[in-house]
Formats: structure tokens, C-alpha cells, sequence
């Protein structure tokens, strides 16, 4: 069993959101109480080719563990592989296999939730990882199936587990949906009903009231908080606190969310990124956004931040933001 699931823990998973869950904004993460994480997917045939971009992007910090790095391909020599070269260098506590990105470019590669129309393939992918790595423990994350008339989560997590993986992780949505509509909970729970690993159920879970129904009715071993988390990263501390005390902490006040998003803004800032090569804030600005979403007036703001350049346009916003609204509270996104 994977430590962290030891005694009915319960873990809080941090989605992994390409271009936003960054090693600043996981470490945010970790402090208000989210107790796994997942890197950004990265492609194991560009880790392979030594990217350094993908470096980057794959970094954690001591902190921030257990983590894991999560990849995505097709081929199983070259996962095999990419997983082998992550083992070395970073020792992730494990690496997770994306068999769910809907995205054209990752489709069009025969990866992803592509990988969830050929099941045969995709246990090959899991077993020649699972070899390749005896020492890190190997996980997946799936999507219900392709489309309504092809739902495969079960068929999909019984191979997965039988290659040997310790864990699986279900977004409750289909290929085809994207990501709207509802969350597919009872195949989830169905899943997590028939399989043996842990099922970390994942799909539109925005409250700590959700947390707890869904605790109470499936036999999910954890969850994973994708996108509420992007715009209210305190649910992971509403989340724990309503576990423990049954009742959810005061939100922030506008003041301290703009002070978290101004103390991110600078650490981004200060790390050696790539991106940073501008030396401005352009690039980070649907990063800013994600992060203003729920606030009062959140609307006028995102029309505000997709004009800022340096961080004192970002802190007049605040500003001007904090003198109409500073001591209003709003939780959630
Ligand atoms: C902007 C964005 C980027 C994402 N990138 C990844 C990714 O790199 N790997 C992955 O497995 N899922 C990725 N996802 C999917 C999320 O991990 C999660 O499964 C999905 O958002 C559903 O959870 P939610 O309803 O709580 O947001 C991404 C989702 C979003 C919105």
C-alpha cells in the first residue's frame, strides 16, 4: 500500500493542471493542507531528448512530497525509459501515466485518453513502467472512457492494476466531454468498489461538503480537486478543517487573497523559469486570472490583468481592487 494511504488517511490530491499547478503554486498548495501531488504532464519522448523546458517543469521540492511525475506517450520503451531517467535523477515517490488528456495534440499521438480506446496497448504501457522502475511505485490516471457508449474506467482499472500499478486515479468525465458537464461519480464508485489499489475519485468536487458525501458513499481511497482549486487554493485547509471539526474555517479576505497572489507573483519571478526570458508578467497572465476567479468583481479584474506588464500594474490593480472590496470575503470559486 502506498504510505499515504495507510489508516484510512484519506488523502487530498492536487490535480496536476498543465500551466498552472507550478512548483510556486503547489507549494501554496501544500501549506493550506493538499497531501499529494502531481507534477504537469510531461511527454516521455521529449524527457528522453533531455528538454530542458520539461526539467523545469518536473521539479519539486523536498516539501512538496509525496509526489509524484506524471508522463504521457504511447510507446512502452520510451516510457519505460523516461521513467527510469526520472527515478534517477529526482526519486519521485511515483510516477503517474496520463491516460486521460483530451487535447488534440496528445490524441493525435495515439496518447492520452486515446490510450482508452486501445486497452491492450495501454497495459503494455503500464507493465513496461511498472518494470522499468521496481524501486518507485507506478500509478495512472484515467478519464471514464472515450464517449457515453464507451465507458471502460472498470475494463481499464482491472488491467491497470493486474500490470501492477499501486494506484488509480478516475476524472469522471469522458474524452468527448471535455471538461463540462457532470462527473460520472458512479462509475467511480463502482471502480473503487471492484478494485483492490486505491481509486482516487476526480470531476467538479468544489466543496468540502462534496469531500464528505462522497467519503461517506463510495469507497474512494482520496480525491483529487482540479480547477476549484486554481481560483480558492484554501479549499484544501476548508476541506481538512471540515474533516476534523465539521465546520469550515472563515474564507480570506480579499486583502490576503491579493497578498497570496502578489507573494506568488514575485517567487515566480524570481525563479530561473524560461518563460521569464520577457522579464514580464504577459506570460503569467492566465495564471493571475485562474487565481482572481470568484473574487467580487472577479470580471472587471480579468479584463484589468490582461493588460498588466510589471508587477506594480498587478499591484495597482490590487489596490484599486482592496479599496472597494478589501474586507469582503468570498470562499470558493
Ligand atoms: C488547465 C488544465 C490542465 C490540465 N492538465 C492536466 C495534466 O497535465 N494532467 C492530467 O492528468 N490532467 C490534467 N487536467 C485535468 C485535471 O487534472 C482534472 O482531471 C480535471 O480538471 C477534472 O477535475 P476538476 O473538475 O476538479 O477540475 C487539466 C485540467 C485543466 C483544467
Amino acid at each position: 500500500m502506498l504510505p499515504w494511504f495507510d489508516n484510512d488517511q484519506f488523502p487530498l490530491y492536487l490535480a496536476p493542471m498543465a500551466r498552472f499547478t507550478d512548483i510556486v503554486f503547489r507549494d501554496f498548495c501544500k501549506r493550506q493542507g493538499a497531501d499529494v501531488m502531481v507534477t504537469e504532464f510531461v511527454q516521455a519522448d521529449a524527457l528522453n531528448r533531455d528538454d530542458p523546458k520539461l526539467w523545469e517543469t518536473v521539479d519539486f521540492t523536498e516539501e512538496q512530497r509525496p509526489m509524484g511525475v506524471q508522463i504521457f506517450g504511447s510507446n512502452p520503451t520510451t516510457m519505460a525509459q523516461a521513467a527510469q531517467l526520472l527515478h534517477d535523477r529526482l526519486r519521485p515517490d511515483f510516477v503517474d501515466i496520463n491516460f486521460g488528456c483530451p487535447a488534440d495534440r496528445v490524441v493525435c499521438m495515439d496518447a492520452g485518453s486515446s490510450m482508452l480506446r486501445n486497452p491492450a496497448r495501454l497495459g503494455e504501457v503500464v507493465r513496461a513502467v511498472v518494470k522499468a522502475v521496481p524501486e518507485t511505485p507506478v500509478t495512472a490516471k484515467i478519464r471514464t472512457g472515450w464517449d457515453d457508449d464507451s465507458i471502460v474506467a472498470k475494463e481499464v482499472g482491472h488491467i491497470v492494476e493486474s500490470e501492477g500499478a499501486r494506484a488509480l486515479a478516475i476524472h469522471g468525465r469522458t474524452k468527448v466531454q471535455g471538461y463540462s458537464g457532470d462527473a460520472n461519480w458512479p462509475v467511480i464508485a463502482e471502480v473503487a468498489a471492484e478494485l483492490t489499489i486505491p481509486v482516487i475519485g476526480n470531476g467538479n468536487i468544489t466543496s468540502a461538503a462534496d469531500v464528505i458525501r462522497i467519503r461517506e458513499t463510495t469507497r474512494c481511497a482520496g480525491l483529487m480537486i482540479g480547477r476549484a482549486a486554481l481560483g480558492y487554493p484554501w479549499i484544501f485547509r476548508d476541506i481538512k478543517h471540515a474533516l476534523q471539526h465539521g465546520t469550515v474555517p472563515p474564507p480570506p479576505s480579499i486583502q490576503q487573497r491579493w497578498d497570496t497572489i502578489i507573494d506568488y507573483t514575485r517567487q515566480i519571478m524570481a525563479r530561473p523559469f524560461r518563460e521569464q526570458r520577457h522579464s514580464d508578467l504577459r506570460w503569467m497572465r492566465p495564471k493571475l486570472i485562474a487565481l482572481t476567479k470568484g473574487i467580487h468583481g472577479s470580471r472587471r479584474i480579468r479584463g484589468e490583468l490582461t493588460q498588466v506588464v510589471q508587477i506594480e500594474d498587478l499591484e495597482r490593480v490590487a489596490q484599486h481592487h482592496i479599496e472597494q472590496f478589501g474586507e469582503e470575503t468570498v470562499a470558493g470559486s
